[in-house]
């Protein structure tokens, strides 16, 4: 029998993806496209339908590309943890959110390395993609995964490859994003690299799992920290009565030196406003306290606050309160033309503006119902804002037409910029953060 490695080499090891979301998709598909055939295993049997009946529930992934790979048979999912049994190499895309005290839960990565442990075989590589904290998979996967009784670099190898995945971005997708990727071992590494580069153009290998769960860390801290640096500066123009943007597109005119970032209601996603406190996290088990990170999510965390307020003052100029004046959100997703509400700021700018008595609805294209108080609420049309006392525009999609909506509204909230091009044409009635 040919070995992993040549396996792997000629495409003809099997693959089987782990958790088929955001990042785990649009993997297995690149994965099906470079010619192996891989298997979508996820809990979800609605996706796992959706997948074999060749249709995609992920913008970025279009339903032209999944069809004519599962007609090939190069792709297919199952809910059935005997896949795993028949998998040369498995990628664990899972989530790892965090718990109610906004500690690690990666209860999903253990489940499923659950499923895995009893069906695990020699010859495999195990490779995690979910963001996680540095030492996992050295300290919490590998023992876990070694109590099946079988041997690290001898007959199973295990890697980390963060997940750079931004979805929306039409640039840079899944293929053409470098990837990191560390292994326990040089051989597990030369597997590693060597199934990678067959869908993924650049790989970036490192010297271990933990030097690789880092990157990622290192990655979306700097995005928090700096996010929360200019959400700041925002707050700190209010009072000085200066615009936030001009004073950055002025600072980003030098050519060296500084990197524009943006303020904006508050952070959203499964990885800016999650992942940092990860590092953090772990630190705190190392008696270190992580400054920026928790200086970072205070300022962040409270943007949705701030929002607020700023409804709250301008509804307040024109003699009325919260309480009582009808409020539409404008845009739900936690960035622009993408499908994802998770930990979006407009949800708790929606939440915050409920319990203070206002009448809120919102409009979004991308997310035409959202789960509220155990219930659900519909998106509204754009076309009713003459209704409402205020508009907020929480997410700036492209496909919105700003100044029409801001002629057609009383009042219109703008922590993202969105009014740029003509606010001075309706200086009275936008306000910004
Ligand atoms: N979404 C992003 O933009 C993004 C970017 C970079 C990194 N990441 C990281 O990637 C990981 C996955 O994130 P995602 O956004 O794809 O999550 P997701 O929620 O979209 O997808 C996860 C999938 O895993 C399935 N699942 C959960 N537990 C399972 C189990 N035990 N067995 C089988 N299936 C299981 C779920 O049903 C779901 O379909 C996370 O660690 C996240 O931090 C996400």
């Amino acid at each position: 029998m040919s070995s992993l490695l040549d396996r792997i080499k000629d495409r003809s090891a099997n693959v089987v993806v782990i958790g088929a979301g955001y990042v785990g998709l649009p993997l297995a598909v690149e994965i099906a496209k470079a010619g192996f055939t891989v298997t979508a295993y996820d809990r979800s049997g609605e996706k796992v339908s959706a997948i074999n009946a060749g249709r995609s529930y992920i913008e970025d992934v279009p339903t032209s590309i999944v069809g004519p790979l599962v007609a090939d048979k190069k792709l297919g999912a199952s809910t059935d943890p005997d896949v795993l049994s028949k998998a040369d190499a498995v990628i664990i895309c899972v989530p790892t959110p965090l718990n109610k005290t906004k500690d690690p839960d990666n209860s999903f990565i253990l489940d499923a390395a659950d499923m895995m442990v009893s069906r695990m075989h020699p010859q495999q590589l195990v490779v995690l993609e979910s963001t996680t904290f540095p030492g996992f998979t050295r300290e919490v996967l590998l023992p876990k995964l070694s109590s099946s009784g079988l041997k690290v670099d001898k007959d199973f190898f295990i890697a980390f490859s963060p997940e750079r995945v931004d979805p929306g971005n039409q640039r840079f997708q899944t293929k053409n994003t470098p990837k990191v990727l560390g292994a326990s071992s040089p051989a597990g590494l030369e597997h590693a690299v060597a199934l990678y580069r067959h869908f993924i153009d650049t790989v970036v290998p490192v010297s271990s799992t933990d030097t690789a769960e880092m990157v990622k860390l290192l990655e979306n801290t700097f995005r928090a920290v700096n996010i929360g640096l200019v959400n700041e500066v925002a707050i700190m123009c209010g009072r000085l009565g200066l615009d936030t943007w001009e004073v950055i597109e002025a600072a980003a005119s030098k050519p060296f030196g500084f990197m524009p970032f943006y303020p904006g209601p508050g952070l959203g996603g499964h990885c800016i406003p999650i992942d940092p406190l990860y590092l953090s996290w772990k630190l705190k088990t190392l008696k270190y306290n992580a400054r920026f990170i928790n200086l970072a999510d205070e300022i962040n965390s409270a943007m949705p606050e701030v929002v607020v307020v700023k409804v709250s003052d301008a509804l307040n100029e024109r003699g009325k309160a919260v309480r009582g004046s009808k409020i539409l959100i404008c845009g739900m997703t936690y960035k622009k033309d993408i499908d994802d509400v998770r930990e979006s700021p407009a949800l708790d700018i929606l939440e915050l503006l409920h319990r203070r008595g206002a009448e809120v609805a919102y409009a979004d294209r991308h997310a035409p119902s959202i789960r509220l108080d155990g219930g659900s609420l519909q998106s509204v049309s754009l076309d009713s804002v003459g209704e409402y006392d205020c508009v907020v525009i929480a997410t700036d999609h492209s496909d919105v037409d700003y100044r029409t909506l801001v002629e057609r509204s009383k009042l219109a909230v703008d922590p993202r910029n969105a009014t740029k091009g003509f606010r001075r044409d309706y200086a009275q009635k936008i306000v910004t953060l």
